[in-house]
């Protein structure tokens, strides 16, 4: 088991593990699985492309259980517009890895990423009644930001770095 970067060449290893996410956690995410599967196959080969960019904006953390078969995952995205920042989205591991500390190894690497790419501050949201990500975020250091988003599912937390 290792917590890498996802390579160029796994797009389609993170389309399965995405939709994985996505079936096993429905209500964690602004996305749904139908929208999800509906993406072609080349939006998840780009994906993989620009995340696997080593001096690129964007990184994607996965775990991986061996052999490619991916169990957790982090993206994060550098903002250089006003004010410069760093997004964080998909957060999510294997029921089974839960509470074993693959997710705060995640969290971790992204904010040392984030940090590491001179980003002051991190954000990302968190859907309201989602009470164990929400938890786990606390832990992190997260606070609400006091922004919705747009239907009022979801709220804004921010970490300083
Ligand atoms: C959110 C997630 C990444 C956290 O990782 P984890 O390994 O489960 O984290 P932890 O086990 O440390 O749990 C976090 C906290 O929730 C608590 N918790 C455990 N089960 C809980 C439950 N059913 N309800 C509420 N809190 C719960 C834990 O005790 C812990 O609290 P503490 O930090 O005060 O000790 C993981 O649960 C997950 O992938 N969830 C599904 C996807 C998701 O919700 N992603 C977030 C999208 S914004």
């Amino acid at each position: 088991m290792e917590l890498r970067r996802l390579r160029a060449d796994e797009g389609l290893a993170y389309r399965a593990v995405r939709l994985r996410a996505l079936e096993t956690d429905p209500g964690a995410y602004g996305q749904t699985l139908d929208e999800a599967r509906a993406d072609p196959e080349q939006t998840w080969l780009d994906l993989a492309t620009a995340v696997a960019d080593e001096w690129g904006p964007r990184a994607m953390f996965v775990v991986d259980r061996g052999d490619g078969d991916l169990a957790g995952t982090l993206y994060a995205a550098i903002r250089r517009s006003d004010p410069y920042s760093c997004q964080l989205g998909a957060m999510w591991v294997d029921p089974d890895l839960r509470a074993t500390g693959w997710a705060d190894a995640l969290m971790e690497t992204a904010l040392a990423w984030a940090a590491g790419n001179g980003a002051p501050f991190v954000t990302l949201w968190h859907r309201l009644g989602n009470e164990r990500a929400g938890r786990f975020y606390e832990r992190h250091g997260f606070q609400q930001s006091g922004v919705l988003d747009d239907p009022g599912e979801a709220m804004e937390l921010y970490r300083a770095l």
